[in-house]
């Protein structure tokens, strides 16, 4: 018998029942003290690679270890109730064969208690993505930008400019969609070539600088909260902590110069 009271997050089947429904709400997460923020107005939380960058400074994910995401993973579900969890799979944990792939995920699932995880990878992992899938772990799919293979792309460069480009990524939505994906990521592409592979697969499709032609879409949260003074032009910034930041530890630094903090009374008051 449970001594606690059941949590009930949004589950796979209730996203994926989402395609062309109402807009699924999404955005990263790394630590419990932001999941618990986001968790009341996200459908889902991305434990995305991209804290590599955005928090430990890194160039690119392709230096995030697994380790990292099970511990920022454990983090965000502890500190959530209502959404479903969703841990990015790191560079070199999945491409080498579906079974290592399955034997990382799973890892991941049991140390995190997250619902799912994400790959990047169209056609080419359209294997991996049946052989995790059809042995429980759900996964939500990416294509497009997609980060870990910024060294091939040569960088961070918007997909679908050149029409002729267009059916390889289509072609690469239909693979992951048939291969069990329950949802699909699109990165960094025209809003043209959003629009066809939304109406080409039967998964919702979240947009990430690929317009509202997607069927929702997730940001970076320090992105769009403004805490990085760098940002993708796509980006929405929907607050300004950077500056709100700047100003209270200049304050807190003025204050103390000037003695003026408080004295030993006020103590764990
Ligand atoms: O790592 C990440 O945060 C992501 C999102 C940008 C989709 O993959």
């Amino acid at each position: 018998m449970s001594t606690q009271a059941p949590i009930r997050r949004t589950t796979v089947p209730q996203i994926a029942a989402r395609k062309g429904g109402e807009p699924i709400v999404s955005l990263t997460s790394y630590h419990a003290h932001t999941a618990a923020i986001v968790d009341a107005h996200a459908d889902f939380i991305l434990v995305g690679d991209s804290l590599g960058m955005v928090m430990h400074g890194m160039e690119s994910t392709v230096g995030v270890p697994l380790d990292l995401m099970i511990m920022h993973g454990r983090a965000v579900v502890r500190g959530t109730r209502q959404a479903l969890v969703v841990v990015d799979m790191p560079f070199g944990s999945y491409e080498e064969s579906p079974s290592v792939a399955f034997r990382n995920a799973a890892k991941i699932m049991k140390e995190t208690g997250c619902g799912a995880v994400k790959l990047e990878g169209g056609k080419r992992m359209a294997e991996t993505i049946r052989f995790l899938t059809e042995r429980g772990i759900p996964v939500m799919a990416h294509i497009g930008l997609t980060p870990q293979s910024s060294h091939v792309m040569g960088g961070f460069k918007t997909q679908g400019r050149d029409e002729d480009s267009w059916p390889l990524h289509i072609k690469d939505a239909k693979a992951v969609s048939d291969a069990g994906a329950f949802a699909l990521v699109v990165e960094g592409v025209v809003e043209p070539l959003a629009r066809e592979i939304t109406q080409a697969i039967e998964i919702p499709t979240i947009g990430i600088g690929a317009s509202s032609a997607c069927d929702g879409q997730i940001l970076v949260l320090e992105d769009m909260l403004g805490l990085n003074p760098w940002v993708p032009k796509f980006v929405k910034k929907y607050g300004a902590l950077h500056e709100a930041i700047e100003k209270a530890v200049a304050d807190y630094a003025e204050e103390v110069k000037s003695r003026a903090f408080p004295g030993e009374d006020h103590i764990y008051r």
